[in-house]
């Protein structure tokens, strides 16, 4: 099938550049299209303007080695010198009203019907409301009456920091067609996937754009669970870690995404919680849960900011603060709706003095973040700091030895300590979910367990 199959993918951006690599990877000719000169510069470079794991080999072997991996400006030649179109561009939130913005797809999709002089297969990789595949097809139609296509949808499940590993070994493959042809070409393009049992799950385009939707809606609402459950759990002297592993035992349940943190951020769940709610509701439907997650979350980034004014007194007013964290999660350069931008904006506004650091997020968090110290590695972020709130689990935030910092207090939104550890270092330590053990009690119990022979009666 591979000589049959030529690949165009429309955007290179987090999906349209794993996608394209991943595709050339797997020995189909594909051609990265980008309206970005500097980007599509960049990449000619083997410049990979995003942080993701494998990406940079990938495009290195097939662009630079193989040479099945092209990257052009010129739509034209692209469309021209393939079978399939993916569009991978992005569908960002409208501000004004949370609806899915189907702008840059629209004009994609305009300046493909242009184009479209034989046959070809235009496949909706974006992540895009239901309906939109049915929309496009009437404009491309409108334009090019004459145009032989077929629509498909084929929603891709990557997370950002995983997107290789996540294309290379997906859970299942989910496409929506409409002709038994485009089925049989989409077939084709996942044959190597289906030889290996992912699932293939064919269906129709509106139920494939909505199991996008409706998946990662889903993923937010047991992320925002968990952390209303974790708030009880800070009530009522239970411990999260022990009540989500206690729920995921149970295979109905299953343990991803039972982690509670500072509130979910990124691209993905908070534009997709919105585009969802904004659908429904404009279909009549309201989703009650859904637009319930959209709210406990937001609420949920202005807790954490009072969080840490309680752990230091109730007040931060000219305290020194250090952030660990500002990319949404560990293993991105991704700031947005990071829960850290939140934070260190609230921590700001009630007259702390922070300093932060990320190992990749910095020059994203520079055009966002202001007045604040820019530390260049974790250890000058914990030097002339009393206070540490760590937002992102990065790996080099664990094991940090905080009283040598003459670090007094540390709030952990990613639960990286054991609270009793913590406390044998007499490090007053809050984190989520979790009761802060007795001060008293606690060390010297920890002394004793430790090591007898060397007990040393530690005294508050
Ligand atoms: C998500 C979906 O997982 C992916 O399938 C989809 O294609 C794109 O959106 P992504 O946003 O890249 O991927 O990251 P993910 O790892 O899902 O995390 C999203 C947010 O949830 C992050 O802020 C993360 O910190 C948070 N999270 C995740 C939790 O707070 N707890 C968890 O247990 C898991």
């Amino acid at each position: 099938m591979f000589h049959e199959i030529k690949i165009t993918v429309v955007g290179t951006g987090y999906v349209g550049l794993v996608s394209g690599a991943c595709f050339s990877e797997l020995g189909y000719d594909v051609i990265c299209v980008d309206k970005d000169e500097e980007k599509i510069n960049k990449l000619k470079s083997v410049e990979i303007p995003i942080y993701e794991a494998g990406l940079k080999d990938l495009v290195h072997s097939n662009f630079v080695i193989h040479k099945r991996l092209k990257f052009t400006t010129d739509l034209q030649a692209a469309v021209a010198s393939c079978n399939v179109i993916f569009i991978a561009v992005n569908t960002p939130t409208r501000l004004e009203d949370g609806r899915v913005d189907l702008t840059y797809v629209e004009n994609a999709a305009k300046e493909i019907a242009g184009l479209l002089n034989e046959y070809k297969l235009i496949v909706m990789k974006s992540t895009v409301s239901v309906g939109t595949g049915r929309h496009l097809k009437s404009i491309i139609k409108k334009i090019n009456p004459n145009a032989r296509f077929d629509m498909v949808s084929n929603p891709e499940f990557l997370r950002e920091g995983s997107a290789v590993a996540d294309f290379m070994s997906p859970d299942r493959i989910v496409i929506g067609t409409e002709t038994p042809a485009a089925k049989s070409i989409m077939d084709g393009i996942y044959q190597i996937f289906s030889d290996r049992n992912v699932p293939i799950l064919h269906t129709d385009l509106e139920s494939s754009e909505l199991i996008k939707y409706a998946a990662n809606c889903f993923l937010a609402t047991k992320i925002a669970f968990v952390n209303e459950i974790a708030n009880f759990c800070e009530k009522t002297g239970a411990d999260i870690e022990k009540v989500a592993e206690g729920m995921g035992l149970d295979k109905r349940i299953g343990a991803n995404y039972l982690l509670p943190g500072p509130g979910f951020g990124g691209s993905c769940f908070p534009k997709d919680t919105l585009g969802l709610v904004s659908a429904a509701r404009d279909a009549g439907v309201p989703l009650d849960i859904v637009e319930a997650v959209v709210a406990s979350n937001d609420k949920r980034k202005e807790q954490m900011v009072d969080k840490v004014i309680q752990a230091c007194g109730k007040t931060v007013l000219q305290r020194k603060i250090t952030v660990l964290g500002l990319a949404f999660k560990s293993n991105t350069d991704d700031i947005r709706d990071s829960s850290a931008l939140t934070i260190v904006k609230g921590l700001q506004e009630n007259g702390a003095e922070l300093c932060v650091y990320d190992p990749k997020a910095m020059p994203n968090a520079k055009a966002v973040l202001f007045n604040v110290k820019w530390a260049s590695n974790v250890i000058e972020a914990l030097q002339g700091s009393e206070i540490v709130v760590i937002v992102t689990e990065w790996e080099e935030f664990k094991n940090l030895d905080f009283p040598s910092f003459g670090i007094s207090t540390v709030v952990d939104f990613r639960n990286l300590y054991d609270p009793e550890d913590m406390l044998a270092m007499g490090v007053h330590y809050i984190s989520v979910g979790r009761k802060t053990p007795n001060t008293q009690n606690s060390i010297k119990e920890v002394s004793r367990i430790k090591d007898n022979s060397l007990l040393i009666e530690t005294q508050i």
